[in-house]
């Protein structure tokens, strides 16, 4: 079993369902109208969403477009944060945190590139989707629970708004043209112009 194998394995989160309630309502409360950390919680969301659409399909077809919207949403958003979000935790002494971030991003990755080589109605899909769904929720769980607040928290303002207009950069570079292309912008994020060039933000 490979590093990446042994990291996606681990499929049970150790923390509850109310722990992780209870660190996205803090994580929300830390997080302003349109800001990074809000829009990083929204795309959470929504990639919960889609591992239940993909799970709960009935037939090949439908778990196939379920399956393609959920890779899009989850590469879209770890692109991003690996762009953006994860070299800020580098910038302020967070380098442990960094690596486990995105060691845990490229397992997903792995263990998505497998999913799609599996027959999507087999119970061999279904584990494996499993394993996925616990492992990210598990990734979550750490960005929510501490890394982001404490980021939230330490980042001066400047920065803050260099990293909402970056995320939404990198996230609509992988999106545009799809679906996600209608992805809600929330008015403070789309307003924005970017901090280096004063260029309007694409969506
Ligand atoms: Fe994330």
């Amino acid at each position: 079993m490979s590093l990446m194998d042994k990291v996606v394995a681990a499929v049970t989160p150790p923390e509850s369902e109310e722990q992780r309630a209870e660190a996205r309502a803090k994580a929300r409360a830390a997080a302003m109208e349109g800001d990074w950390l809000s829009l990083v919680l929204d795309h959470h969301q929504q990639i919960e969403a889609a591992f239940v659409a993909v799970k709960s399909a009935t037939d090949a077809a439908s778990r196939g477009d379920a399956q393609e919207h959920l890779a899009l949403l989850l590469t879209g958003h770890s692109i991003a944060e690996e762009a953006v979000i994860y070299p800020a935790l580098v910038k302020t002494g967070e380098e442990g945190h960094s690596t486990k971030a995105y060691t845990e991003q490229s397992a997903a990755k792995v263990q998505m590139g497998l999913l799609e080589d599996l027959d999507p109605m087999s119970q061999d899909y279904l584990d494996k989707l499993e394993h996925i769904r616990g492992a990210v929720a598990h990734h979550v769980y750490e960005e929510e629970g501490n890394w982001f607040v404490d980021l939230k928290q330490k980042l001066a303002p400047a920065d803050q708004t260099k990293l909402t207009f970056r995320y939404q950069q990198e996230f609509s570079r992988y999106t545009r043209g799809s679906e996600e292309d209608e992805f809600e912008v929330p008015s403070a994020a789309s307003r924005m112009h970017d901090p280096l060039t004063g260029a309007k933000a694409k969506n």
